[in-house]
C-alpha cells in the first residue's frame, strides 16, 4: 500500500484531504507540527514535524513514497516556512528515494506581487529543481478564505471593503479531491490551474454573504491602488477558462459549517 505524507494536515485543505486519501486506500499520514488533532479518522497516522527547523521530519518521512506539500504560512515567517521549509522538506524526501511530490499553489502567483505569493513562486521553484518527480496544482481562493476576509472587512455597520477585487472562489473539498487524482495519476508537472464555477467581485459576494447571516452593513468601497489592487481588481488571481469546481459560492454559503 503506497503511503502518502500530507504537510500541512491540520489545515483548511489538509483536513479535507486526509480522509479522501485513505478513503481512495492510501496509506495515509498528515503531519503539521501540532500534536494529532482531533477528528482524524482513525486509520489516519500522525506526525509532529516541523518543516522550519526539520524537527520530526525524518520520522514524519519514514516509509513514505508520496507528499502532498500543503504546509505553508501566508501570515508570519513565509519565507522561512514556505521557501526554506521547502527547500528542507525536498532535500529530505530526494535523500530518501520519495517517488512524487504533489505541491499545491495558487492561481496567477507570478502577476501578483504580494510577498506571500512572491515565496510561493520561490516555493514552486524548488519544488521543479528538488530531484523528487513532481506535480503543481494551482488553485484560485477557498470559499473559507473568502469568508475570512469578508468577516474581516464587515466587522461594524459602516465598513469598508475593496469591492473591486475578482475572485473565483472554489470548494476546499473539491481541490483535495484534485489533489487526489494527482497523487493516483503519478508525476505530470503543472496540471492545469483549477477555478470554481464563477468569477465576482467582493462587491457581488457581500450581498448573499449577509443575507445567508441575516445582517445589514452599509459597505463603502475601500480606495485601492498599486500593483497588488490593480492586480486583484484584473482578476489575475482568476482562471476564468478552467471551472472544474461546482460548488458556488451561495451554495457554500447554505452549508451549516459555513454559518458560523
Ligand atoms: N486557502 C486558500 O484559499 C488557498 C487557495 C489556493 C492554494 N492554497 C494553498 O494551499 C495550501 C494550504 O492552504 P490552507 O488554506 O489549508 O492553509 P492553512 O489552513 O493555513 O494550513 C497551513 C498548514 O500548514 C501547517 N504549517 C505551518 N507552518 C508549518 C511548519 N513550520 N511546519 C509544519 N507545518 C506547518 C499548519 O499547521 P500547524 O500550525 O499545526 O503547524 C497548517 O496545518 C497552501 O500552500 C496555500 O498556499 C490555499
Amino acid at each position: 500500500m503506497t503511503t502518502v505524507l500530507v504537510t500541512g494536515g491540520a489545515g483548511m485543505l489538509g483536513r479535507q484531504l486526509l480522509p479522501r486519501l485513505a478513503q481512495a486506500g492510501y496509506a495515509t499520514r498528515g503531519m503539521s507540527r501540532r500534536e494529532r488533532p482531533e477528528g482524524l479518522p482513525p486509520g489516519v497516522e500522525w506526525a509532529s514535524a516541523d518543516i522550519e527547523n526539520g524537527a520530526g521530519l525524518a520520522q514524519a518521512l519514514s516509509g513514505v513514497e508520496v507528499i502532498v506539500h500543503a504546509a505553508s504560512s501566508a501570515r508570519e515567517r513565509s519565507w522561512q516556512i514556505d521557501v526554506e521549509g521547502t527547500r528542507r522538506l525536498i532535500e529530505q524526501a530526494a535523500a530518501q528515494g520519495v517517488k512524487h511530490i504533489v505541491y499545491i499553489s495558487i492561481v496567477g502567483i507570478e502577476r501578483i506581487p504580494t510577498p506571500y505569493y512572491k515565496n510561493k513562486v520561490a516555493a514552486e521553484e524548488a519544488i521543479t529543481v528538488g530531484g523528487v518527480p513532481w506535480t503543481i496544482l494551482r488553485a484560485t481562493q477557498f470559499h473559507d478564505l473568502l469568508d475570512r476576509y469578508i468577516t474581516g472587512y464587515l466587522r461594524r455597520p459602516i465598513s469598508l471593503a475593496p469591492v473591486s477585487y475578482r475572485y473565483q472562489p472554489v470548494d476546499a473539498g473539491e481541490v483535495a479531491a484534485a489533489l487526489c487524482d494527482c497523487v493516483a495519476q503519478g508525476p505530470r508537472g503543472r496540471a492545469p490551474d483549477m477555478g470554481g464555477p464563477e468569477v465576482k467581485t467582493i462587491g457581488q459576494l457581500i450581498p448573499p454573504w449577509l443575507a445567508a447571516r441575516g445582517m445589514r452593513r452599509l459597505v463603502i468601497p475601500r480606495p485601492v491602488r498599486g500593483d497588488v489592487a490593480r492586480a486583484f481588481q484584473s482578476g489575475y488571481n482568476t482562471c476564468p477558462a478552467n471551472r472544474q469546481g461546482r460548488v458556488t459560492w451561495e451554495e457554500w454559503l447554505t452549508r451549516p459549517s459555513a454559518q458560523s
